[in-house]
């Protein structure tokens, strides 16, 4: 039997609180956006992060990217702990991490051609001689889908989704090895939203990536992510492979959020799993069970005592009656 291969990206008990002040700048309390999350992605594999609006999703993800430095916590890339790095030791591996915003052709400056905005990044971050580099800018934009004589062309001269691609090419030139995409498909009709996931597809196949993919749409994340994490305010609630997820889900949260997902044909929802109001406020976390308050099983010990993730069911669940 072979063993497993190590994960690429390994997050341990990750915090990250911010401070929040009163009108004077003192701070009053703290927002637990991420509240000890703990999860492992494998190389080559696209790991789907889920859950309603102001859950941590982002925060998560640009924790692991260095743009907030943790509160608490590990993070280990390729085997290497880079959460509490110097600035220093942090540059060297930030290519091989990048995050892509929701709209990455927002990012692209607009007086720049796009021939320019393709050769900067390798200026800056590689050794590659010119007509090395002009190979390597044709060989991505092909990748992404775009024609050569796009080189030519200004930010303002392409449509929405070519600028998303250009956004794309960009962070390919640095070749990197982890991919953090955030909401990527939000804003855009269903059916540009299918060729983009094929893109996506087609380029962590042609370039080795590894996705971490942030995305509040269900449907989106069933299409391409084999396991999938379910957050509810700070912490996972859920996590385990996505058929295992969507054919059963275990949490009372997951089956809520599910529940909600509009079928063809399908299940009507129950009264018994739509999800009511908004999520508590992240300043002010219920004691126990996070989820207690909106869980249609609520208990009394739901109230006291913490639900820690087991292993259930080919997945784990952090739920005390699940
Ligand atoms: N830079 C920040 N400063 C203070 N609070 C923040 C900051 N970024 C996010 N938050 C708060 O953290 C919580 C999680 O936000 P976020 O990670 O953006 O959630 P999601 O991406 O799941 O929608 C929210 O309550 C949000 O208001
Ligand atoms: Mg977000």
């Amino acid at each position: 039997m072979s063993a497993p291969a190590a994960p690429l990206l390994e997050i341990v008990d990750l915090v990250r609180h911010f401070p929040v002040r009163n009108a004077f700048g003192r701070r009053v309390g703290w927002l637990r956006a991420v509240d000890g999350v703990s999860l492992a992605v494998q190389p080559g594999e696209t790991l789907g992060l889920v859950g309603e609006s102001g859950c941590g999703k982002s925060t998560l993800g640009k924790t692991v990217m260095g743009i907030y430095t943790p509160t608490a916590g590990d993070i280990r890339f390729a085997g290497r702990e880079i959460g509490w790095l110097a600035k220093r030791e942090r540059r060297a591996v930030a290519k091989d991490l990048q995050y892509v915003y929701q709209d990455p052709g927002a990012s692209l400056d607009p007086r720049w051609k796009v021939v320019h905005l393709l050769h900067e990044p390798l200026k800056i971050h590689t050794a590659l001689s010119r007509a090395e580099r002009e190979r390597e800018v044709l060989a991505i934009l092909a990748a992404v889908g775009l024609p050569d004589a796009h080189l030519d062309l200004y930010p303002h001269e392409l449509s929405g989704g070519q600028q998303r691609r250009v956004g794309l090419a960009r962070i390919l030139t640095l070749r990197p090895r982890l991919v953090i995409l955030d909401e990527p498909t939000s804003g855009l009709d269903v059916s540009v939203q299918a060729s983009v996931l094929k893109l996506f597809r087609g380029l962590q196949e042609a370039f080795a990536l590894t996705y971490v993919f942030i995305s509040h749409d269900l449907s989106v994340v069933r299409a391409i992510c084999a396991r999938i994490a379910v957050m509810y305010l700070g912490k996972i609630v859920e996590l385990g492979p996505t058929v295992a997820v969507f054919e059963r889900p275990r949490h009372p949260y997951t089956h809520s959020l599910l529940a909600a997902l509009p079928r063809i044909g399908g299940r009507r929802v129950t009264q018994e799993f739509a999800l009511e109001g908004e999520p508590p406020n992240p300043r002010d976390v219920p004691s126990g069970c996070r989820f207690r308050t909106r869980c249609p099983h609520v208990q009394a010990r739901c109230a006291v005592e913490e639900p820690l993730l087991r292993p259930l069911d080919g997945r784990t669940v952090a739920c005390h009656f699940a």
